[in-house]
């Protein structure tokens, strides 16, 4: 469905990716690991078209779609979750949900939230109240809910867990295997190697922009000091009963020193930097300012097909 071929990426001059390539399938749900900084979340964007690659090429379903901005890309099914999912707190879960229904015919929204209840029904009891006021984990699912409102056919989900507690993290993993399995492609960023690996079938390491292993999940299962070098896994798949002195002890521990390479021990990431406003709200906020409102009036009143909303595109 999805391909990628050899993509390069800068922010100025800085290059965050490079010679990357990739391909997703319909129904396949492929793992993208590495540690802070490595370009997961830049080729999630680029992938979504919020951000343009220097060179190299994708293609949806055999088009290249090379020049496409991120709506178009949202408008042929290809959904971001962002990291830290970008909610509105003022608005309610069922409002952020319709956000992400804006593409589809209004007859066909409060279908397409009962599909997406089916999948989330924790968020039911929750429909009325601001998205701010819900846990981190509930927040996470109506992050994952907004962006299957537009019935994607492929999932982009940066840091999926982050800042989420276990039991939620593998509630939320057994919703995504059933995501995958209706079909949808799904692109998972994931700093929990473990969790990401059992649900994916495929995995791509990333380390400082450049591609150090693409293959199936199993095989990266079998390789743990691929992980290793990444700064990745040192928890979890670290070889624990490696005795100090061999090599692989001694390569996890000096990963473990180096932690994620800004001071913090991988993986307490407890919070993050985000670089770019996701398009979506970047855009409905210009939108709204342009209007006059703020950016929950101007939402409310594009769901409710205002006239004061002169485009009434989310
Ligand atoms: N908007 C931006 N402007 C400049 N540099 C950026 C921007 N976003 C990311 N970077 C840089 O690009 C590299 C990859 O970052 P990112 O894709 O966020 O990695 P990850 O998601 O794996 O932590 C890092 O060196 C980061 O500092
Ligand atoms: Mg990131």
């Amino acid at each position: 469905m999805l391909r990628a071929e050899r993509l390069e990426v800068a922010y100025g001059g800085v290059v965050a990716l490079q010679d990357v390539s990739l391909e997703v399938a319909e129904g396949e749900c492929l793992a993208v690991l590495g540690a802070n900084g490595a370009g997961k979340s830049t080729l999630l964007r680029t992938l979504a078209r919020g951000v343009r690659q220097r060179a190299g090429h994708l293609w949806l379903d055999g088009a290249r779609i090379d020049r496409w901005a991120a709506d178009r890309a949202a408008r042929h099914g290809i959904a971001l979750v962002p990291e830290g999912r970008r909610l509105f707190a003022g608005l309610t879960v069922r409002e952020n949900l319709e956000v992400g229904a804006a593409r589809l015919r209004r007859a066909e929204v409060g279908g397409r939230l009962g599909d997406v209840l089916r999948w989330f029904p924790e968020l039911d009891q929750r429909l009325d109240l601001a998205a701010g006021r819900l846990s981190g984990g509930e927040q996470q699912m109506v992050g994952v809910g907004r962006a299957l409102m537009g019935r994607p056919r492929l999932l982009l989900v940066d840091e999926l867990s982050l800042g989420l507690a276990p039991l939620v993290t593998r509630r939320i993993y057994e919703i995504l295997g059933q995501i995958s399995a209706s079909g949808i492609g799904v692109v998972l960023v994931e700093q929990y190697t473990d969790l990401a690996l059992a649900a994916a079938g495929r995995a791509l390491v990333l380390e400082k922009g450049r591609c150090v292993f693409g293959g199936t999940a199993e095989e990266l299962r079998r390789r743990p000091e691929l992980l290793e070098t990444a700064y990745l896994g040192r928890e979890l798949l670290a070889p624990v009963s490696a005795a100090p002195g061999e090599p692989a002890a001694e390569r996890a521990a000096a990963a473990g020193r180096r932690g994620a390479g800004d001071g913090r021990r991988w993986p307490a990431v407890a919070e993050m930097r985000l670089r770019l406003e996701a398009p979506e709200k970047r855009r409905i906020e210009e939108a709204a300012r342009a209007a006059g409102m703020d950016a929950n009036e101007w939402i409310r009143a594009a769901l409710r097909g205002s006239e004061a909303v002169k485009d009434g595109e989310v």
